[in-house]
């Protein structure tokens, strides 16, 4: 496996990940095992986050150093509609981050990524930024939405999803060398309407019932 991608080989998340893709999940079970996932996606995501120390009292009076995050370690950015649907998993496991958001939308017909909206914090440089978006297929979105955060300001990027297909991890290398992808799976390829083989169809509309 390159260095720039990471697939999370754990039986958990294959586990998961087999349950994700039937079709017979309803939205109540997929919006379930989405949130379990993102939640491990976080934590493999955040492996690296930096610490400072903290002086504790323990509940014998006694003091202790321990180490606590940054409180400005991290952000999340969900790329909308569909990243959204990692958010409430990794802020399960990392309530203190902050939280951007980026609209880019698919043009129905090239493909390309058009951005709508954005918002983060100001500080983006001082955090480890964590994009969010279950797919990575074509990989425009991702491309788009990672320029517009260096723009803004962002220095450490890791881009996360629950399936990347080939062709969007090649891209998004190629115009983002400097951004590891991590994914819980590296899918086949990408059919001609853009969609991932054999992917678990419009996450988007899986997660939101649409
Ligand atoms: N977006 C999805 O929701 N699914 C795909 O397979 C590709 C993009």
């Amino acid at each position: 496996m390159v260095p720039y991608l990471q697939i999370i080989d754990h039986p958990l998340i294959q586990h998961k990940l087999s349950f994700l893709r039937d079709r017979s999940r309803t939205v109540v079970e997929f919006r379930a095992l989405v949130r379990e996932l993102s939640l491990l996606l976080a934590y493999e995501a955040t492996c690296d986050l930096p610490l400072m120390e903290k002086i504790v009292t323990l509940p014998d009076g006694s003091s202790c150093v321990t180490h606590k995050l940054e409180n400005d370690a991290l952000c999340l950015i969900p790329i909308l509609r569909a990243g959204s649907a990692l958010l409430e998993g990794m802020l399960d496991f990392v309530p203190t981050a902050s939280v951007g958001h980026i609209v880019v939308q698919r043009h129905h017909e090239t493909l390309a990524a058009e951005e709508f909206y954005f918002k983060a914090p100001s500080d983006l440089g001082k955090r480890l930024c964590i994009v969010l978006d279950p797919m990575l297929a074509t990989g425009h979105s991702a491309v788009a939405a990672i320029r517009r955060l260096k723009q803004a300001g962002a220095g450490a990027i890791i881009f996360t999803c629950l399936v990347a297909a080939p062709e969007g991890v090649k891209h998004l290398h190629e115009m983002h060398p400097d951004v590891k992808i991590i994914s819980c799976a590296l899918d086949e390829k990408l059919d001609a309407d853009g969609y991932i083989v054999p992917g678990l169809g419009d996450a988007g509309d899986r997660f939101y019932g649409t």
